[in-house]
């Protein structure tokens, strides 16, 4: 392909050249015959103005021009080839009569004074040559023209290298960027092409460097999540294998509490796969999300009343805000219910005993704002913007220890995602962990 680029270039600038030379060869061609011509007859005239002067001059008068042209003075026959004189000449007197010559005024033409002594003799009329037909001037000609073309074959040669010289510059870039693409095709990521100019291809080189980037780096996120995935999914089912192994060896009774523990493993695991399912569909947009008009405060009262028990347990007072608030967003119904209980379960993980967990709600015109406030233990603000990562666990050890994937987070984001509106997390001024949603108000009742 590039050497059909490369074949086009070069014939195209070829093209152009030789018309271009060509062109100016003919032209300075034709034109150098006819300044020569008009140079050769501009000195003939001169020449024999002077010579018909000097010869009135010295016959003292034009009464011997009425005689055989023979005994013409030398000086005039040499200027007039073959001494045909009434061809090409007329002579005027004073009063414009002639004295000599028989041929009329063509158009444009006015006789010429010849002046002796300042006063004016004669008028002289000269019809100027067609064609050079001297040999010594023909052969001039000729000299001049060999040189032109000279001067056109050196300047097409030249043509000739600089073209070749241009095209294999310009299709250098496109052959490294063909190549690049096809090892980018056939998977290798790594694959780089260097930025040589400035110009459109130059930017190509760059945009084609980005791409090849954010393949890699994608390519890098699947390998790392497909790694991340087998390692957590890894964990429980060696507890489980574990577990069962212990009781076919007879180590472990079959009795209710060890049946129970079993259960709680297969659930966990349950959960971790309709997790991880969930992200995938997220990831390849086909997460469906029955959106409808709903009123926020009372579904988050829902929510919390659920809860109520579990952080009565925890020792984790709650005070969240009352239903009511008219907060009417378009969202899926379920999925807010999951966002809110995802939230909540790790105010209740991650919250000491006797610590406090306060849930405002504020609207505004265009969004409300719903935020988790609880008390310590709190996040290091370093690791604030991770937490949202899949598989991100701030003390690996102990949210293990209370069951977390470290997926909670990122599915609430999804969620927020999917509803145009946006999840962030600060710390807390109850010394622990805010984490505040946003979402697009409607405006409509439901
Ligand atoms: N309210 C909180 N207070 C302190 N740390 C928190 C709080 N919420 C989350 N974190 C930290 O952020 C990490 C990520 O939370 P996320 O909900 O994504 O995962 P998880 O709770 O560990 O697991 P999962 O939610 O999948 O069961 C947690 O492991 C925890 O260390
Ligand atoms: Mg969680």
């Amino acid at each position: 392909m590039q050497i059909k680029i490369q074949q086009r270039l070069l014939l195209a600038i070829l093209t152009a050249a030789t018309l271009a030379v060509l062109s100016m060869y003919l032209i300075m061609n034709w034109n150098l015959g006819r300044g020569f011509l008009q140079y050769v007859n501009s000195i003939e005239n001169e020449k024999l103005a002077t010579a018909l002067i000097q010869a009135y001059t010295e016959k003292g008068g034009w009464d011997f021009l009425q005689d055989d042209p023979a005994t013409w003075p030398r000086s005039l026959t040499r200027i007039m080839p073959g001494g045909k004189f009434d061809a090409r000449l007329l002579l005027l007197d004073e009063n414009l009569d002639p004295i000599f010559g028989n041929i009329g005024e063509k158009k444009g033409e006015r006789p010429a004074p010849l002046t002796h002594q300042g006063k004016v003799v004669s008028y002289l009329l000269y019809h100027p040559r067609q064609e050079i037909s001297e040999v010594h001037q023909l052969r001039f000609l000729r000299r001049q023209e060999v040189a032109m073309l000279l001067i056109a074959g050196v300047t097409l040669l030249l043509s000739v290298l600089f073209s070749l010289f241009v095209s294999r510059r310009l299709v250098r870039p496109i052959k490294a960027l063909t190549e690049g693409t096809h090892r980018l095709a056939g998977g290798d990521y790594t694959t780089r092409v260097t930025v040589a100019a400035n110009d459109e291809l130059g930017q190509l080189a760059i945009n084609f460097n980005a791409l090849a980037l954010v393949l890699e780096n994608n390519e890098k996120a699947h390998r790392q999540w497909v790694a991340d995935i087998s390692h957590e999914l890894r964990t429980p089912l060696a507890v489980l294998r574990g577990e069962i192994e212990a009781l076919e060896d007879g180590i472990r009774e079959p009795s209710p509490e060890t049946i129970h523990s079993l259960h709680a493993e297969v659930l966990h695991l349950a959960r971790l796969i309709d997790d991880l399912y969930q992200l995938s569909l997220y990831d390849v947009g086909a997460l469906t999300y029955r959106k409808e008009h709903l009123e926020l405060s009372s579904l988050l009262s829902q929510v919390v009343a659920s809860f109520r028990a579990k952080f009565a347990t925890a020792g984790i007072s709650v005070t969240a805000p009352a239903p009511g608030a008219m907060a009417i967003v378009f969202a899926d119904r379920e999925r807010l219910r999951q966002l809110f209980a995802n939230l909540l379960d790790n105010s209740l993980k991650y919250t000491d005993w006797g610590g406090r967990l306060e849930i405002c709600l504020a609207v505004d015109a265009k969004q409300v704002r719903i935020a988790f406030n609880d008390s310590g233990p709190d996040v290091p603000s370093e690791e604030l913007a991770k937490i949202f990562a899949r598989f991100y666990r701030v003390d690996g050890s102990r949210s293990r220890q209370s069951g977390g994937a470290g997926l909670g987070l990122a599915i609430c984001r999804s969620i927020i995602e999917a509803h145009e509106g946006t999840i962030a997390a600060r710390p807390s001024p109850l010394g622990g962990l805010q984490v505040t949603v946003d979402l697009p108000l409607t405006g409509v009742t439901p």
